[in-house]
């Protein structure tokens, strides 16, 4: 056999970049505001250029806006949302120390995950896929474990659920002396979230949801009394690159260099939130509310079954019950290669049970809410489900 000598690789021929152009209506990235693509072809400057203060200055307090608080604390991390959940959970979490974290979807489990690599104990807190807590087991959980750090999902995008009751789940918190993680990467810029009012002692984020823009450099909060644990820590955060009392040098008073700042994905997310405050942030959860309500009130008189209940219906990411016989995988790429438009198939314990169908940012538009209700109800019925597609499609017009 011939073995290649080093170094005479052949340059390979890759074409020039053409995506398809997909409609986003999975569980993120969701579509990406052209305002938001044109600010990514800004040209770069410095990370410590004058002018790039400003737009951190200027893109924290955009942040700030839409979390809802005063915190002081506010930063994009850079990274995927998986950088700020990390550095919330690794920085909050001690050797040591005991988390609760929720059973009840796929993203309680990445909290678990995180919180053991930190040199945490986990306990659990128990609910069924597809439901809240209940308080009253955050409660029980809390007497018997008496955990540092309790962690939850606001939103839970595989399951499309909405945590309702948190200040009631973050008072009990507080009465035991923890700390108060939120998920909240398909809530922020979605559906109402208030980070000083729910006193959420730290909250983090993902930009490719509600907020229309790419991945790349995503929200995190943390209040002073969450900012107090983690400047006294007795061992450093394990992540050098995550460790918070590291970064307040960068995005703290002195503006000294840490690592290298994602700068495009800083101007991105700077236009993204500047989208969000020029119309408001409530005019945006009323936008998500609506455009979302008329998808789910199509797929209903369709008669598919959303999987989560009215209550806590989450109108960034709306669960549909796969009907009885239909391959939800065919469904998928049937959609995706006749129509160009992205959903998602359940994971974990919703694996083949239901579709997951994003409704978020720059995505949640009339024009992709009639296609998605009539394009799935189509292919439905060519799988032969029993859909009623016309009235699926005029309940969702009626709505829009
Ligand atoms: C609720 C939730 N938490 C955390 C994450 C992780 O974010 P990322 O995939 O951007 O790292 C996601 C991503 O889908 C999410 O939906």
């Amino acid at each position: 056999m011939h073995q290649p000598e080093f170094g005479d690789r052949q340059a390979p021929e890759v074409g020039e970049l053409t995506p398809p152009t997909r409609t986003l209506m999975g569980p993120g990235p969701s579509d990406v505001h052209p305002r938001v693509l044109r600010a990514m072809s800004t040209p770069l400057v410095g990370h410590l250029d004058p002018s790039f203060i400003e737009i951190m200055d200027e893109t924290q307090e955009l942040l700030r806006y839409t979390f809802r608080t005063d915190n002081q604390w506010t930063i994009p991390v850079s990274g995927t949302g998986s950088a700020s959940m990390e550095a919330a959970i690794g920085n909050l979490v001690e050797p040591g120390d005991t988390m609760l974290v929720p059973t009840n979807g796929y993203f309680g489990g990445r909290m678990a995950e995180m919180a053991r690599r930190a040199g945490g104990d986990v306990v659990e807190v128990d609910a069924p896929w597809g439901e809240p807590l209940d308080p009253v087991a955050v409660q029980a959980a809390f007497d018997e474990h008496q955990p540092d750090v309790f962690g939850f999902v606001h939103a839970e995008t595989s399951t499309g659920v909405r945590q309702p009751d948190v200040p009631e789940l973050t008072s009990i918190a507080h009465e035991h002396d923890a700390y108060v993680i939120a998920d909240c990467v398909t809530s922020l810029g979605g559906v109402p979230l208030k980070v000083d009012e729910w006193d959420i002692d730290a909250a983090y984020s993902g930009p490719q949801k509600c907020l229309s823009c790419p991945p790349g450099a995503s929200p995190l909060t943390l209040n002073d009394r969450a900012m107090d644990k983690v400047l006294s820590r007795e061992e450093p955060a394990r992540s050098w690159y995550l460790d918070l009392s590291l970064l307040e040098g960068y995005w703290g008073e002195e503006r000294a260099y840490h690592h290298t700042a994602p700068i495009t994905n800083v101007y991105a997310l700077r236009e993204a939130l500047r989208l969000v405050a020029e119309k408001g942030i409530e005019s945006r959860w009323a936008r998500h509310r609506e455009t979302a309500g008329a998808l789910k009130a199509g797929v209903e008189a369709m008669e598919l079954e959303m999987n989560a209940d009215d209550e806590y219906w989450l109108p960034s990411l709306n669960a549909v019950r796969v009907p009885e016989g239909v391959d939800d995988g065919a469904v998928i790429s049937d959609l995706l290669e006749g129509y160009d438009l992205e959903i998602a198939s359940g994971l974990g314990a919703l694996e083949g049970e239901i579709f997951r169908i994003g409704c978020m940012g720059h995505s949640a538009r009339p024009e992709n809410v009639s296609l998605l209700v009539s394009a799935l109800g189509q292919t439905l019925a060519e799988y032969g489900a029993d859909v009623a597609v016309g009235a699926g499609v005029e309940a969702a017009a009626e709505r829009l």
